[in-house]
């Protein structure tokens, strides 16, 4: 091994046109011939850095230590940690570094531990990934042949078998993840969090991120535009694991602007000299870390497309049709749906993102001269209550008004409703109004409440609306 280690890196010297393999110790032999590289969709053919240049390590994080603890694949070292053979373990994968979160996956070890209690190993390989994009495209492998090599030592050490292992990969590292998954068979579950485009899209199986690569394979896309075409997408399009999550569409995330700067520059976006925020790519990741800690805000709607999700045409959830999106995905019976399915769902613009959903159809009685005016109606639960939410605004004659509600209140079962209206304009006439009938579907399973509204009430007094009385 370590003489075509040698053979690799003299062959380095005379230029990498002529470099056709590396090989490092413990970690095998890297080629740059197809499908690695010298392909349509990976034009440039790169060879990865030596390990020593991509400073790979390993942060362990359990519940019994706060601060991570660097760890190897070492046994003597292993015993002074905190390490649970008796618990599964996950690896997170960074790829795409945001400058100002550049240690997310620390901090998402620290939230799955509030919840979960699991050996959480964050990955950080930053000096590798700053490279010029084929270079790091191509130091990802070294990554996932490391964290292979620590999951086989793992293995050995404690007695653990492959399906005790997640991987969860952003980006660069969602592919690393699934290469992670070619190298060590059976693991549990890969989650790719908006898995890289460039060099992914197109190529080759054993290249990218599929469904071989373990037995559940979730993905989330929140950039999945284009990266062509000045649309600068970094994620990749279309369904790529056994069940696939396109929050907001997929495409573009609420509270994140338009991915701008010019397409040549996809080596300066990587390594951050280019005014480029990666906000849409970076939502694949803050989402799935708030689904560890609430999951239920994280409901997922199977729909054609995003514009009949949109249009409100696969509301609501019925049977066991919905997935919960992030760490919680896992429990999805996906014989229930055919293959191919996508799952949609709607965020916020920011913490907390996860949202609850709900139709409201609410019956006006009133004054029958058309009046403009707003209307608004609030839901109280034995949980919490949402704010009073905008039903309409126009004009107000008696009739039916239908709403879906996204609200980031999880309110819980739903006791009393309100009711409330004011007028756009001075009306001399003062007219007054009632919620005679709101029915409302919650999302997740479709059951359905009936609220009965009494009296009619003036302009900005709050109707309290209560269950039917039947
Ligand atoms: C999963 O769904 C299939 C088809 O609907 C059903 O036959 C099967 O019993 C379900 N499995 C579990 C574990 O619920
Ligand atoms: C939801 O439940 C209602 C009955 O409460 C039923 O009429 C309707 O078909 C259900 N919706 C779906 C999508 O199954």
């Amino acid at each position: 091994m370590t003489q075509i280690w040698v053979l690799g890196a003299v062959l380095c010297l005379f230029g990498s046109a002529y470099a056709d393999e590396v090989c490092y110790d413990g970690l095998g032999c890297f080629s740059d011939l197809p499908p690695w590289g010298g392909t349509k969709e990976r034009p440039l053919a790169k060879l990865p850095w030596v390990p020593g240049m991509i400073e790979t390590r390993f942060l362990l994080f359990t519940p019994k230590n706060k601060y991570y603890h660097e760890i190897k694949a070492d046994a003597k070292i292993m015993k002074v940690t905190n390490y649970n053979k008796l618990k599964a373990t996950r690896f997170i994968i960074p790829g795409y570094l945001e400058a100002k979160d550049e240690d997310w996956a620390q901090h998402m070890c620290k939230d799955m531990l509030k919840w979960d209690s699991v050996n959480c190993i964050a990955m950080e390989w930053k000096a590798g990934v700053r490279a010029p994009y084929a270079q790091a495209a191509n130091n990802a492998r070294v990554v996932a042949a490391q964290v292979a090599h620590m999951i086989n030592f793992l293995m050995g050490n404690y007695k653990q078998t492959a399906d005790k292992f997640h991987i969860i990969g952003h980006s660069l590292g969602a592919h690393a993840a699934g290469e992670v998954g070619r190298l060590v068979p059976n693991l549990a579950r890969i989650t790719g969090l908006d898995p890289v485009e460039p060099y992914f899209q197109g190529a080759s199986r054993d290249v990218r991120l599929d469904t071989s690569d373990a037995a559940f394979v979730d993905v989330i896309h929140t950039d999945s535009l284009p990266f062509t075409k000045n649309k600068l997408g970094l994620g990749m399009s279309g369904n790529m694991g056994h069940i696939d999550f396109y929050p907001n569409g997929g495409e573009l995330m609420p509270g994140c602007s338009k991915n701008s700067g010019s397409p040549s520059n996809l080596d300066g976006i990587w390594e951050g000299n280019v005014n480029f925020d990666g906000c849409n790519h970076a939502r694949a990741y803050q989402y799935y870390s708030e689904s560890t800690v609430k999951a239920h805000g994280f409901v997922a709607y199977p729909c054609p497309d995003k514009e009949s999700f949109a249009a409100g045409m696969c509301f609501p959830c019925t049977g066991a049709s919905c997935p919960l999106m992030g760490q919680s995905a896992i429990k999805f019976n996906l014989t229930s749906v055919p293959t191919g399915t996508k799952f949609f769902l709607t965020t916020g613009k920011k913490e907390p993102f996860g949202r609850y959903s709900y139709r409201a159809k609410v019956l006006l009685d009133g004054s029958v001269w058309p009046n403009p005016g707003f209307m608004y109606i609030s839901l109280k639960g034995d949980r919490e209550e949402t704010e009073s939410i905008q039903l309409h605004v126009g004009m107000l004659s008696p009739g039916f008004y239908e709403l879906l509600i996204n609200t980031d209140k999880d309110v819980g079962e739903i006791k009393e409703m309100t009711f409330q209206w004011n007028n756009h304009i001075f009306n001399p006439i003062k007219p007054t109004y009632s919620a005679s009938r709101i029915e409302l579907v919650r999302g997740k399973d479709n059951k359905t409440y009936n609220f009965c509204g009494g009296d009619r009430v003036g302009e900005k007094v709050i109707q309290s609306v209560p269950p039917c009385k039947t």
